[in-house]
This record gives structure tokens, C-alpha cells and sequence, in this order.
């Protein structure tokens, strides 16, 4: 069957983007992949191959330099689009390293666009997230809100490409861009093979459910329960990363048939609905059957009360909806903490 085209995606092999390369397969695009593996593992692509038939066009290289984004296109010199999902996301992390997460999540923004300008690609999608708008004014939050002073390094590195982004637009008619502000994406492929890695002790609450349940972790945390929230845990717009995936075809899409109203777009992505932790605990529980050993804990330093998304812009603007449910979420993401598990048993 004929390709729709070739797509350059960054990060390819972690979690969003290994799951957006096979959504972009299976909707009929080439998929070319930048990985530097430092929180990625290469069997990823396999698994790619396992559910869409197709290994992607694989390179290891290193964004910070320019010439490995210069050697990837001057190879594919068809590449209409680029999905940059290559970045470190660990905010805890980046507030111990912040020179480390400047130069990894900007250097190789900078490079992309540099990359883009010379070869004449023209449609660019930035994982952006939620992280820019701090803890909102008022919810649900539009893409109006005031961008906030950044709570941490990581979220500031979000700030600054979006601005990147937006300036290199300006300045250079033949680029068009979408940031998507994620929310907080969980969950895995619907076919139970492909998913979270979190490397070390995860940061974040679905993979420590799941680790949890799955008896590699002895119990989970609560950060708090006397928050200002109806059941006093933290609240957040969780959305399936298949819908989130999907979200990222849109937008490419919108920008190759020209459909944008701007050169530059931002959307909300998420749900539209907020959820407590310890109502992720109980669809957990509920769809999956497993009793979650976990404790109410002190609250954790930087964590924002309630955040979720008004997602009026991305549905009628974009023409994207979320359609997976909060059980579907918590489920994939149990489907693949156990698959996962298996195939280290067997290989
Ligand atoms: C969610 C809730 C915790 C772990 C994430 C990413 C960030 C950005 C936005 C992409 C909070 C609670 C967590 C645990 C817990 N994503 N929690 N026990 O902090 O909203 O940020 O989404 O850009 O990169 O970090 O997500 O999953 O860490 O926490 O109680 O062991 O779960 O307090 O309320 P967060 P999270």
C-alpha cells in the first residue's frame, strides 16, 4: 500500500512516541525514528513491528549535535512532517539537574528547527505540556491561561521551546507548528505490547500502581489527602496515550492540508475531566480485580492542587476527542506491566 508520507519522529522509542510511531504506521505513514536510547530500549522497535507489521527506519543518534539531524534528512529528504517527542521529563530530576535538562530538552529543539529552515520542512508537532500553566486561575484551563512562571526546570524547558517555536515561525513564513500541552497521559497500547519503561523507581503514579501490584514495589503512596479536592487527594486530567497518540496525527494532518487558522496552534490535550488519585486507585482496582496495597503520605514538594483541561479548542477547532475511557486507561496500563514482565522472563 502506498505511504502517506514520511514522518520524522524524535523519541520515537519511549513511551508517547513509540506508540504514536504505530498509530502513524497503521494510519499509513513511514515512520523514521531519532533515539538516543537514554531512556528508551531498542526491542521497542520490534514491538512496533510485532503490532503494525513494519519496523521503522531506526537511527541512534544524538540531537544535541546538529549534523545527526542533518545526516537523517539529508537521507530521507522526503520527510514531510516531525513529531519531537525527545526530551527528559522528570521534574523532580530537573530540579537537581537543570543545566542537564536546559541543554537536553533545548539544544536539540534549536537543532530541529535549524534543520527544518534549511531543508524546507514545513510541519512541526512539540510535545508541550500542562506543566506551562502552573497551577491555574481558574478550571478548567483554556490555552488562554497565563503561561506561569515554571515551577521547575523541566516545565521551564516546555516555556522556552514553545517561544522557540512560535519565534522561529515568525520569522520563517515557509514553517508551520502545533504545540500539544499534554495533561497526564497513562495507560498503554491496546494491544497489551507496547507501553511505559520507567527506568529506576518511577516518578510517576501509574507505572508505580502497576509496579505495585505487580509486587515489585512494596506499597504506594498517597502524596497527601488534605488537599483542598472532594476526597482531599490531588486532582488531574488523565488521558489514554492511544487518544493522545491519535491527537498527534490531527495535528499533523491539520497542518499538511493547510487546515490551520494560524502558522502557530497550541491545544489542550486531555480528557476534560479531573480525577483524584484515589480515584485512579479505585478504577484500578475495579477493572482490574487487583487489591492496590497503598498509604496515605505526606504531600510531595512541587506538586500543583488540581489541574484539568478545557478541551473546547482541540474538539471543534482541531476536531479531536478523547474517546478512551479512565477504566480502559488503568487496565491497558496493568495489561502491559504484566505482559512486560513475562517477556523479560522469556528473553
Ligand atoms: C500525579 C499525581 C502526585 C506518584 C506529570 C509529569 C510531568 C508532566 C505532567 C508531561 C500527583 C500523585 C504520584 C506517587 C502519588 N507530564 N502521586 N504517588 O506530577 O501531574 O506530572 O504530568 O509533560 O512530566 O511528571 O504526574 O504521575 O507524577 O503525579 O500520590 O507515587 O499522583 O502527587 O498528585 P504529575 P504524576
Amino acid at each position: 500500500m502506498s505511504s502517506k508520507g514520511k514522518i520524522l519522529v524524535t523519541g520515537g522509542t519511549g513511551y508517547i512516541g513509540s506508540i504514536t510511531s504505530a498509530e502513524l504506521i497503521e494510519q499509513g505513514y513511514e515512520v523514521v525514528i531519532i533515539d538516543n536510547l537514554s531512556n528508551s530500549e531498542k526491542d521497542t522497535l520490534d514491538r512496533i513491528q510485532d503490532i503494525t507489521g513494519i519496523l521503522p527506519h531506526f537511527y541512534e543518534y544524538d540531537l544535541q549535535e546538529q549534523e545527526s539531524i542533518e545526516r537523517v534528512i539529508t537521507e530521507h529528504p522526503d520527510i514531510l512532517g516531525i513529531i519531537h517527542f525527545a526530551a527528559a521529563k522528570a521534574v523532580g530530576e530537573s530540579v537537581e539537574m537543570p543545566l542537564h535538562y536546559y541543554r537536553n530538552n533545548i539544544v536539540p529543539m534549536i537543532n530541529i528547527l535549524e534543520s527544518m529552515k534549511i531543508h524546507n520542512i514545513s510541519n512541526f508537532v512539540f510535545s508541550s505540556s500542562c506543566t506551562v500553566y502552573g497551577q491555574p486561575d481558574e478550571l478548567p484551563v483554556t490555552e488562554l491561561a497565563p503561561v506561569k512562571p515554571a515551577e521547575s526546570p523541566y516545565g521551564y524547558t516546555k516555556q522556552v521551546n514553545e517561544n522557540l517555536l512560535k519565534d522561529t515561525i515568525q520569522a520563517n513564513k515557509g514553517i508551520k507548528g502545533i504545540a500539544l500541552r499534554y495533561f497526564n497521559p497513562i495507560g498503554a497500547h491496546l494491544s497489551g505490547n507496547l507501553g511505559e519503561l520507567p527506568l529506576g523507581v518511577p516518578d510517576n503514579l501509574m507505572p508505580y500502581i502497576t509496579q505495585t501490584a505487580i509486587g515489585i514495589r512494596e506499597e504506594l503512596k498517597v502524596f497527601g489527602d488534605d488537599y483542598n479536592t472532594p476526597d482531599g487527594s490531588c486532582i488531574r486530567d488523565y488521558i489514554h496515550v492511544v487518544d493522545l497518540a491519535r491527537a498527534h496525527v490531527v495535528a499533523l494532518e491539520r497542518m499538511m492540508q493547510n487546515k490551520g487558522k494560524a502558522d502557530y496552534e497550541v491545544f489542550n490535550i486531555g480528557t476534560g475531566n479531573g480525577v483524584s488519585v484515589l480515584e485512579i486507585i479505585d478504577s484500578f482496582e475495579k477493572a482490574t480485580g487487583v487489591k492496590l496495597n497503598y498509604k496515605i503520605a505526606d504531600r510531595r514538594a512541587g506538586d500543583i492542587e488540581q489541574i484539568w483541561a478545557n478541551t473546547d479548542f482541540a474538539n471543534n477547532e482541531l476536531g479531536w476527542k478523547a474517546s478512551l475511557t479512565l477504566d480502559q486507561m488503568t487496565k491497558s496500563a496493568w495489561e502491559w506491566e504484566k505482559n512486560y514482565r513475562e517477556s523479560l522472563k522469556t528473553n
